[in-house]
């Protein structure tokens, strides 16, 4: 009786340090592997480079844009941004955006797009946040320089 008490608990704790181990590797998991890695990634900028194109707001500051550049670079910083296997080999977000005097509204507008192209991409709410909380602190590297 002893002895099948004796097993039942190795039983019942391998289960559980099973369990562990599980969550353990789904908290270790980065965001960018939580959102679907590179083809989401790309979806995510196209979707969001098309919401800057059509808006009113804010297009006029990528008038003399290469859109192509635009677009590899800002995948490899969102990568880099979301914990992912990319370096972002740019300048810095304070000397790339220098003398544009892009205002608090429209950075606002552009996040507003971005998380437009985040919910047109089907990213659920809790990843939209994580991904917002990467974003928001580069603010003031960007707006009124
Ligand atoms: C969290 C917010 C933002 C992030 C993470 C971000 C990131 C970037 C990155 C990575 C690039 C460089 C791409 C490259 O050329 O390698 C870039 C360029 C650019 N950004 Fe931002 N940006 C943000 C907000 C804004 C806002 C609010 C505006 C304007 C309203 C803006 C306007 C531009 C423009 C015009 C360029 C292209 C510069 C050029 O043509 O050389 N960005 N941004």
């Amino acid at each position: 009786m002893n002895q099948r008490i004796f097993f039942l608990i190795i039983i019942i704790t391998s289960i559980m340090s099973c369990s562990v181990q599980k969550q353990t590797t789904e908290t270790q998991q980065t965001l960018y592997q939580a959102i679907g890695g590179a083809p989401q990634v790309e979806k995510i900028v196209d979707a969001f480079i098309i919401n800057i194109a059509n808006d009113p707001q804010v297009i006029g500051y990528f008038t003399h844009t290469n859109v192509d550049y635009f677009r590899q670079g800002f995948i490899q910083h969102f990568c880099q941004a979301l914990s992912g296997p990319c370096t972002f080999e740019g300048d810095s977000m304070q000397d790339i955006h220098t003398g544009m005097y892009i205002t608090e509204g429209d950075f606002n507008r552009v996040v507003e797009l971005l998380i437009k192209a985040l919910e047109q991409t089907k990213v659920s709410y809790p990843l939209q946040n994580k991904i917002l909380n990467k974003l928001a602190p580069l603010r003031d590297d960007i707006i009124k320089i």
